[in-house]
């Protein structure tokens, strides 16, 4: 099945570098986030989605060797950095993985650069920070009326300290990764595979209080792009630990994400949601879970692997032919129709520099460039 895509893929992977390579031309290295219009607007470096768009220039840059792209992108770095010693470290969150993975880590991993490796240091041990050992957890924000909140998305922030544990030698970042990686399957992730997206801890005892519906419908509903989170994060999770507990939880996410899709193949952004046929589609919950099944299907046994590597090729598909906006020259994106925070009426059906980031990484996955930041 999935030679049959390789044309398709070779065209839309090529559109997507072609068209990074042309936004870089006239952003350099800012940071983004969403769309209006089809124009990305920009944003401070303290954005939890920050490190996105850099890494899009890396990824971009490790397949054409373009050192514009790289020069835009380590530049974006030195200002992640200065926006986590500043005043902006009191605001700093549990995405700090979100803007240093795809930006310092990449970059180390192309390029060697000592001062990136040090930089994936620093944002390793402000992770670290988060931690509440009481309740073995990664905290997701600072202010007081969200104190003790742990969210899915964490998941896909460990593989920071997964990769700090190797690079330096120091199971201390592991052994933190592992411990929230096992509250959050015993918290988050449901026996159906659904997940919710936020669960309140007492932050004292360490004990969970309640779930709650986040920026998902309800609290017992099923955000897409929660699922595709906790997929991609639990299948890495078990890359770093082969830990069977983790590569059984990314399964069970994953058989109830692709059991949810729709016929047309699209994730709505909330599988639970009542008006779930009608309402906005999320391409960017679509984009991560296609890269998420092809990190799962390298670590399965080739026959088990395949129907997942089977269904991101048709998620993939599904994405570049209902979603795609390469063929559009006044559009900025890579992929329209997602969806970033619906409950709160922000960015509905616009595009998602995170979408963009993990569409790219998925089609360079699927000719053959497995090496991810994460
Ligand atoms: N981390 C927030 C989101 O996925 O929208």
């Amino acid at each position: 099945m999935m030679t049959t895509h390789l044309e398709w893929v070779a065209s839309a992977r090529a559109a997507a570098e072609t068209r990074v390579t042309t936004l870089a031309a006239r952003l350099g290295g800012a940071y983004l986030h969403a769309t209006r219009e089809g124009r990305y607007i920009t944003h401070s470096a303290d954005e939890w989605t920050s490190g996105f768009w850099p890494g899009l220039l890396l990824l971009a840059y490790r397949c054409s060797g373009d050192h514009e792209l790289l020069a835009a992108a380590t530049a974006a770095e030195v200002g992640l950095e200065q926006a986590v010693t500043d005043d902006r470290l009191l605001l700093l969150h549990h995405d700090v993985g979100f803007q240093f993975s795809p930006t310092a880590v990449m970059r180390y991993k192309l390029t060697s650069d000592l001062a990136a490796r040090r930089r994936g240091f620093l944002a390793a041990n402000l992770l670290m920070g988060r931690f509440n050992p009481v309740g073995a957890f990664i905290e997701a924000w600072n202010t007081e009326d969200r104190r003790g909140l742990v969210i899915i998305d964490t998941m896909m922030n460990l593989p920071l300290l997964f990769w700090a544990a190797e690079t330096f030698n120091q199971p201390r970042f592991r052994n933190v990764a592992i411990a929230h990686a096992r509250t959050a399957m015993r918290t988050h992730v449901r026996p159906s595979g659904e997940t919710h997206h936020v669960v309140r801890f007492d932050q004292e005892t360490g004990a969970p209080q309640e779930a709650r519906g986040g920026q998902g419908y309800a609290p017992d509903s099923c955000w897409s792009r929660g699922q595709s989170w906790a997929l991609y994060g639990f299948a890495l999770a078990y890359r770093y630990t082969h830990l069977n507990e983790f590569l059984s939880t990314a399964c069970r996410v994953a058989d109830s994400f692709i059991a949810a899709l729709p016929p047309e193949g699209v994730p709505p952004w909330d599988f639970a949601a009542p008006d779930a046929a009608t309402s906005p589609r999320d391409s960017s919950a679509g984009a991560i879970a296609a890269s998420g099944l092809l990190e799962l299907a390298t670590l399965l046994p080739s026959g088990e692997g395949l129907p997942y590597a089977n269904a991101a090729a048709d998620l993939l598909h599904a994405l570049t032919t209902r979603c795609g906006m390469l063929h559009d020259p006044a559009y900025d994106a890579l992929l329209g129709h997602a969806t970033g925070n619906l409950p709160k009426g922000q960015n509905i059906d616009v595009s998602l520099i995170y979408g963009d980031y993990y569409y790219l990484e998925a089609l360079q996955k699927l000719e053959g460039l497995h090496e991810t930041c994460w």
